[in-house]
């Protein structure tokens, strides 16, 4: 992705709407209790710090978008809960040193393109013992391969995004900056609309990666990368009488070991 996109552009509060339902499946994974540590990484509009929250976590999140940070800070206002929300970049995480119980990121990490600065981050947030869980989109599926499109169409193409979504790549990634062990399970998310089109129509007029990937096409060309997305996502609607995509994640563990068995 380039430097140029600007995730505060547009809406993108109403996409992260349809991915609350993964944060929660974060925290299950983190298994987070009351009283302890939680930051969450590229936080945007705050999902997972505030479901952390919620379960009596002392959260914290950071996200470089400032737009989105004070829609984060304004819903934790809304819900009388104590989270805090900080602006910053994944790759240099403004917290101290194994301040965190659990550190998650819910499809943010991985946007990051210095994967090994930012995973170096998430596990140097992270206190021994604890864990870290993050998201990422598998790279099949018809809302990847519309992504792909989008990147490729541009006039500078975008660099690929990091591989977090490869199984393999994660665990190698994750181990080699300390983890001494990462667990990988797979999900699935529906999206649903009134019909492909809707959905497609959706995004264009309120997504930033989308809005921006339209900022930076003639119309012709956007007209075509919108009929090649609205017959991809068209073929693979799962609901006869509207439209359903279901978009597969992974859900990457990964845990240091406690000070005493990691230094006997
Ligand atoms: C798909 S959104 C996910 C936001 C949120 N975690 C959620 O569940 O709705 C991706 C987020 O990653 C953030 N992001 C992009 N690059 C980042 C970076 N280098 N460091 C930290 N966050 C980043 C964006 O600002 C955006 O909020």
């Amino acid at each position: 992705m380039t430097g140029e996109l600007n995730w505060g552009d547009g809406e993108y509060e109403r996409t992260a709407r349809t991915l609350e339902p993964v944060a929660e499946v974060v925290l299950d994974a983190a298994d987070i209790a009351p009283g302890e540590c939680l930051l969450d990484v590229a936080c945007g509009t705050g999902n997972g710090a505030l479901a952390g929250a919620r379960r009596g976590a002392r959260a914290v999140g950071v996200d470089p978008a400032e737009a989105l940070v004070e829609i984060a800070r304004e819903r934790a206002r809304a819900s009388g809960r104590e989270a805090r929300f900080i602006v910053g970049d994944a790759v240099a995480l403004p917290v101290a040193d194994a301040a965190f119980d659990a550190v998650v990121s819910v499809f943010g990490v991985i946007f990051a393109p210095d994967a090994d600065r930012a995973a170096a981050e998430l596990l140097r947030a992270m206190r021994p013992g604890g864990r870290v869980v993050l998201t990422s989109w598998v790279p099949d599926g018809p809302i990847s391969a519309i992504g792909r499109a989008l990147f490729s169409a541009l006039p500078t193409p975008a660099a690929p995004l990091p591989r977090w979504g490869d199984p393999d790549w994660s665990r190698e990634l994750l181990t080699r900056h300390g983890a001494a062990t990462v667990e990988v399970g797979e999900h699935g998310l529906p999206f649903t609309a009134a019909s492909a089109e809707a959905w497609f129509g959706e995004q264009e007029a309120h997504h930033p990666v989308w809005r921006f990937g339209r900022q930076q096409l003639t119309e012709e060309r956007w007209g075509a990368l919108r009929k090649e997305s609205v017959s991809l996502l068209s073929e693979a609607n799962e609901d006869p009488g509207a439209f359903r995509t279901t978009s597969r994640y992974l859900v990457v563990t990964a845990r240091r070991d406690e000070p005493s068995r990691a230094s006997g």
